[in-house]
């Protein structure tokens, strides 16, 4: 694809994909690489700027990642972030230090208005500041352009050489104006036309899907999740009915999910097929509580039913995957403690005949995902559906499963939903759902005794889901929609919300 580049240099910082996601919002592309790349990869990338990102080492110590000063001779603008900015001090032969003061948190900081960096900003504002270590003498030929009552050098730039650094975090939305510096790093220092948008995003892919699949049949596992709804959306753009989606309703779905999945992609134009295999899921899951046996059984269960199906398909030349770009940074840890065995993340599937994997969402952020959605004419529902986890309900109804509990469950949540989304919060909440519980309690309705379920209602907000806020929905959101549980749904007599974050609790119950 034929965009401007930068290069976005991944240090081990924390914000490492928020700075990508900056990036894309001021409608330039760029990707993630690890600082090791070498040379001859980056100038085969023909980056316009390359962003260094922050990252929890100090450079002296042994183990800090560290760059080649030839980084610096290649004529391309690089902009330091924190660490980046204290690398690239260090490396050109400034001196970095242990700050007398800490700085984290917001802080006041002066900026020098006639840099480039804040053409056109106030004088002074607030900064994001988060480091133990800082420059203490610049390198030769730059200037400091910013500084803190703590921080001589907030920011420090040498205009000939097109070197910027900044010792705040200016992708955190807490730094006032930080987009418009990178704005101002983008297309002041670095020259960008802004020629990422998603009109143009989509145009370009669609034609790149025709000249790569040709003639082919394509294979897509549709979930009817934002990923692979859009990546079924833009296949079918580029072959039409060369693409078969196979949708598995396993009875875990929400109300009326397996039928609005139905509605959009049984009328268009390609080859959908909706495979009823409630009985075989809940077959096998008769008697089953361990949540971790439930994930497994579902997860197998899919991989056969998948694997039947498309046996009667034979060969395919592609299997497309919604695989998207936080999932193709390197993450850098290979060591994380398994929490929950997501079935629908890893490896490739070998139960599936296919020659080749096909990606057409591999470079996008999600919420690049749900614009390329809207780009496309994608019904709202679906752009901005919730994440639903893979093995449904089954992890939403603590203990065994029946089509009873189900029932509840689907009809609960259903109202959960539809109160939030009138109190307009259906976006701002990034994951909100019912979970039946084990529990029975007491109760009293009309003048009789009743012993029935507790039902949990669970919110929260996040921007990556590894972590999560409890949602502080309104009292009277919570008050209509326990008085409509309670009166429309039956056998539910009692209602709590989840006041827990992650960590220390998960998102799911199970
Ligand atoms: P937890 O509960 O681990 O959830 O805090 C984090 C996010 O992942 C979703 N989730 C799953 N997704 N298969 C999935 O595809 C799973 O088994 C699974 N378990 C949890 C969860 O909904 C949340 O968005």
């Amino acid at each position: 694809m034929n965009h401007q580049t930068v290069l976005v240099l991944d240090f081990g910082g924390q914000y490492n994909q928020l700075i990508a996601r900056r990036v894309r919002e001021c409608n330039v592309y760029c990707e993630v690489h690890p600082y090791r790349m070498s040379m001859e990869q980056i100038k085969a990338l023909n980056p316009i700027g390359i962003i260094f990102t922050g990252g929890p080492n100090s450079v002296y110590d042994a183990n800090s990642p560290h760059i080649e000063p030839a980084v610096f001779e290649l004529g391309i603008p690089v902009l330091g972030l924190c660490y980046g900015c204290q690398l690239m001090a260090y490396t050109l032969g400034g001196k970095v230090e242990t700050a007398p003061a800490r700085e984290f948190g917001k802080t006041h900081t002066k900026f020098d208005t006639d840099s480039l960096l804040f053409a056109g900003l106030p004088s002074e504002g607030i900064v994001w500041m988060s480091h133990n270590d800082y420059v203490d003498q610049l390198p030769e030929g730059f200037v400091s352009v910013a500084h803190t009552d703590d921080c001589p050098v907030a920011a420090m730039q040498n205009v000939e050489r097109r070197l910027y650094g900044m010792q705040y975090h200016p992708e955190v939305l807490h730094t006032e104006n930080g987009m418009q510096m990178l704005h101002n790093f983008l297309y002041r220092v670095c020259g960008a036309q802004g020629d990422w948008t998603m009109e143009d995003y989509a145009r370009t892919a669609i034609e790149n899907l025709k000249n790569k699949i040709g003639s082919g049949k394509v294979l897509l596992a549709l979930s009817g999740g934002v990923d692979s709804s859009v990546a079924a959306m833009l296949l079918s753009k580029a072959v039409g009915n060369q693409l078969t989606c196979i949708f598995v309703d396993h009875g875990l779905l929400r109300k009326n999910e397996g039928d609005e999945v139905e509605a959009v992609f049984g009328n268009m134009g390609i080859n959908f097929i909706r495979v009823n295999a409630q009985k075989r899921f809940l077959d096998r899951l008769a008697g089953v509580t361990d949540p971790e046996a439930k994930r497994k059984i579902i997860g197998e269960e899919f991989i056969r039913v998948f694997e039947d199906e498309s046996k009667k398909i034979g060969t395919v030349d592609f299997l497309a995957q919604g695989t998207i770009y936080p999932d193709v940074i390197e993450s850098g840890t290979g060591d994380a403690a398994v929490i929950k065995s997501h079935h629908n993340v890893g490896g490739l599937p070998d139960y599936v005949d296919f020659k080749e994997i096909v990606e057409p969402l591999r470079l996008l952020f999600k919420d690049e995902v749900r614009a390329l959605g809207t780009e496309l004419g994608l019904a709202d529902y679906l752009v901005w559906r919730q994440p639903f986890p893979g093995p449904g309900l089954a992890v939403r109804v603590i203990g065994e499963i029946t089509e009873d509990k189900l029932a509840l469950l689907r009809d609960a949540d259903y109202i959960f939903r539809e109160e939030i989304a009138k109190a307009g919060l259906d976006r701002s909440i990034n994951q909100y759902f019912a979970v039946l519980t084990d529990m029975r309690s007491v109760g009293v309705m009309g003048d009789g005794r009743t012993y029935d379920y507790t039902l949990a209602l669970r919110g929260v907000t996040t921007t990556d889901f590894m972590t999560a806020d409890w949602a502080k929905i309104p009292y009277e959101v919570l008050e209509k929609a326990s008085n409509r549980i309670i009166n429309e749904v039956g056998h539910i007599s009692r209602i709590v919300y989840d006041i827990t974050s992650k960590p220390p609790a998960t998102i799911e119950w199970e």
